[in-house]
């Protein structure tokens, strides 16, 4: 649960990370009325309540380019606050929300509804807008007018902008404003229907596939925009080894593109189907063993800037319709630290590569300031324990939809807390 932070609070001995610099050093710190006052030698203080963090990693808070919460609209499956909660209970304190509510935030009302309902909770919600009006795909948004309201980035997130011309015209529009530009990727007649991913599996299974082309044609169409335009993609979820390949290969040409990957997609395959288990069902769908290893080699590597959750709230009573009608989508607020670290660290990255991927990269695509953890700055961090073991159950998910396919798995790698601002989350 959130509870309020003591007014002195000193962490001890604990590794403090900049991720911005890469750089680490053990330290201890003040935080005084959620601010933090001293770090390095901090004196005794009676008053003061002591964590002791030895062996432990602090970090700045994470952050999450890709999420879903639902408001306004669907507010059983997630409202801003219960997000939030979610949010702070997997160590992030920024998240950006989606357009794709109900209806869209398809105009400057709705981006400055979300940040003005947001503005008291305990993390920091940043709207994306529609790329399109309505998310029909045919007729641009106000982009200028929702990102003087406030939004950070455009996308119809759910839903492909299929007409390339309308995608040209946004990738013109939007560079005035140097956001991204994130298109879902999945070209919808390639997809054909398809509920998971196209392969000998899904026919054993006897569900419609839907083919990694339908992603890696719109990527790639995407980047050729984007390299005609000069204007700056962010490509979200790529779930394929043919997807990474383009992305590296347009990397190298300098164009302005920058692309996510969920920790779904890196850590569970189509085998997750096995059981016709629904929480798997997500667009783009889990793919196989050879996807996953091509998607933490493009991590490792650069190809890949970051992680982001699409955490996509859905009800119990969408989820138990049977495979084909029920809706795309999975929580990951949660687990997707844990779930991301235990993945790469078993491919041989470091605790700090995978906060990296969590805070300095998704700042850099969004055009967050750059911060590590500074004395007078809000206390914005997480205490981290990389090497605690632990089982992820329905007891760790504080989202207001419990669709999650982690439950059950073991994790190596543990947020103990999360601080933003006077606020604080305890595992
Ligand atoms: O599986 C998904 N669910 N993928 C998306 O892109 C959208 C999301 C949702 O909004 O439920």
């Amino acid at each position: 649960m959130i509870s309020k932070l003591p007014a002195s609070l000193i962490l001890e001995g604990g590794n403090l990370y900049d991720p911005f610099s890469d750089t680490s050093v053990k330290a201890n710190l003040l935080i005084h009325n959620g601010v933090i006052k001293q770090i390095g030698k901090v004196k005794p203080d009676k008053l003061a309540k002591v964590i002791d963090c030895t062996n432990k990693i602090i970090t700045p808070g994470f952050i999450d380019i890709h999420a879903h919460f639902r408001e306004p609209g669907r507010e059983d499956k997630e409202t801003l606050e219960t997000g939030a909660l979610a949010a702070m209970a997997g160590g992030f304190t920024t998240v950006c929300v989606m357009p794709n509510t109900d209806p869209p935030l398809d105009n400057p009302e709705s981006i400055r509804y979300i940040i003005e309902k947001s503005a008291d909770l305990p993390i920091t919600i940043h709207p994306i807008g529609t790329i399109t009006l309505g998310q029909k795909g045919e007729e641009l948004a106000e982009i200028g007018e929702m990102v003087a309201a406030g939004a950070v980035a455009v996308s119809d997130d759910g839903l492909p902008v299929q007409n390339g011309q309308v995608f040209r015209y946004a990738l013109e529009y939007a560079q005035k404003y140097n956001i991204p530009v994130i298109n879902h990727a999945e070209d919808i007649p390639l997809r054909n229907d398809g509920v998971m991913n196209e392969s000998a599996f899904s026919t054993r299974l006897g569900l419609p596939g839907n083919p990694d082309i339908s992603e890696s044609v719109m990527v790639f169409r995407d980047l050729e925009l984007a390299d005609y335009t000069g204007g700056r993609i962010h490509v979200p979820h790529v779930s394929t080894k043919r997807s990474v390949e383009l992305i590296r290969r347009y990397k190298a040409k300098n164009i302005q593109v920058t692309a996510e990957v969920t920790p779904h997609h890196i850590g569970l395959t189509q085998e997750a189907l096995r059981e016709y288990d629904t929480h798997a069902k997500v667009a783009p769908p889990l793919r196989t063993k050879t996807d996953t290893e091509a998607l933490i080699e493009g991590l490792l590597d650069g190809t890949i800037d970051c992680i982001a959750t699409d955490h996509a709230p859905h009800t119990i009573e969408e989820k138990e319709m049977n495979f084909i009608h029920a809706p795309c989508g999975m929580i990951g607020l949660e687990s997707a630290f844990a779930l991301s670290h235990t993945v790469l660290r078993q491919a041989g990255a470091s605790t700090e590569k995978v906060i990296q991927w969590l805070t300095s990269k998704p700042a850099r695509i969004m055009n967050f300031p750059l911060n590590g953890i500074e004395e007078n700055s809000p206390a914005n961090l997480n205490i981290i324990d990389p090497e605690e073991e632990w089982e992820f159950k329905p007891e760790h998910i504080h989202s207001r939809s419990k669709n999650s396919p982690m439950l059950g798995m073991k994790f190596k790698g543990r947020i103990q807390q999360t601080i933003s601002g006077k606020k604080s989350f305890k595992s």
